[in-house]
């Protein structure tokens, strides 16, 4: 069955990133020059789904009003001619369907998932966390979402993104228990969260982004609330692997954790540094500024 829909869960508080995120969702902190969760959308758009369910929460009402028309802005710009800036405004509002829906507690990302359950219904989707960037793929970079639907035509079963990580910051992770199959994706055994680097089944951590069967929902379900009462996705997808299967995709390309301040940091130059328009005179600073720290190379 053709995968069409998304849940982007941007329900979260944002504590890491306070004070920017005391009256303002952090998956609408600019990058560059758009919301963070623009490049999700735009990143769901190349994959082909069209339809977008972002699960949102008080205070983000400004995350909407992004995705909508805005026509007296419109207006304002066909008036004044701006031809290429006007394109860029509609295009948000139109280049997919937006749905939203409410999590009315912040009581973790499995239940945020939960939340999309009337909308998706019977179907696979493709989860995407809003506050992780996969920059659109260039030179021989693959396309994440378009090879975890790959391995899903494959096996017909969940796919989950996952990338290697160094030892040190495993603990940090959602860490996946791999069983090698022959075709280059690899069958998860289960997932464990957080981990210390000793009890870690492997260094593949679950990155942002993850393709369910309707599956999923029953087994988020039956999990109960860990820690801080919040309801996280990894045991639901060490039952799910028990009862359907569940495969990793091991991705090489960039994703670009943006609910961090060092990591949103390192997003900015890693996004600038792919501009077309930016690139050049950036790089430029960039190089002079790393010289006066006195680094030769
Ligand atoms: P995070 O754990 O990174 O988000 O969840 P957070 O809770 O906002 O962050 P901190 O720890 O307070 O800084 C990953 C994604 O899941 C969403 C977040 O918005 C983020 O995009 N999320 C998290 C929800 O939608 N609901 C939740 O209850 C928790």
């Amino acid at each position: 069955m053709a995968v069409r829909k998304a849940v982007i869960p941007a329900a979260g508080l944002g504590t890491r990133f306070l004070p920017a995120t005391k009256s303002q969702p952090k998956e609408m902190l600019p990058v560059v020059d758009r919301p963070g969760i623009q490049y999700v959308v735009e990143e769901a758009v190349r994959a082909g789904l069209d339809d977008i369910l972002v699960v949102t929460s008080r205070g983000k009402v400004t995350l909407e009003d992004h995705f909508d028309r805005s026509l007296e802005l419109e207006h304002h710009l066909e008036k004044a001619g701006k031809t290429e800036l006007l394109e860029q405004v509609r295009h948000i509002a139109t280049m997919a369907n937006f749905h939203y829906v409410r999590q009315k507690e912040p009581l973790g990302f499995g239940h945020a998932v939960l939340m999309g359950r009337p909308h998706v219904g019977d179907q696979p989707f493709v989860v995407m966390v809003g506050d992780e960037i996969v920059p659109e793929p260039k030179d021989d970079e693959p396309a994440l979402v378009a090879r975890m639907m790959d391995i899903y035509e494959t096996h017909n079963a969940s796919v989950i993104a996952v990338q290697q990580v160094a030892r040190e910051v495993i603990p940090a992770y959602g860490i996946i228990d791999p069983e090698d199959v022959a075709d280059g994706s690899v069958k998860l055994r289960g997932m464990v969260e957080k981990p210390a680097i000793e009890d870690a089944p492997s260094n593949l951590a679950s990155r942002g982004r993850y393709l369910f069967t309707p599956g999923i929902f029953d087994a988020i379900e039956k999990t109960s609330a860990g820690v801080g009462g919040e309801i996280q996705l990894t045991d639901a997808i060490t039952s799910l692997a028990e009862q359907e299967g569940v495969y990793a995709y091991v991705h090489e390309g960039p994703i670009l954790d943006v609910g961090k301040k060092l990591d949103y940091l390192k997003a900015t130059v890693e996004l600038a540094l792919r501009r077309e328009d930016l690139a050049e005179p950036f790089r430029s600073w960039l190089l002079q500024r790393v010289r006066s720290l006195g680094v030769e190379r």
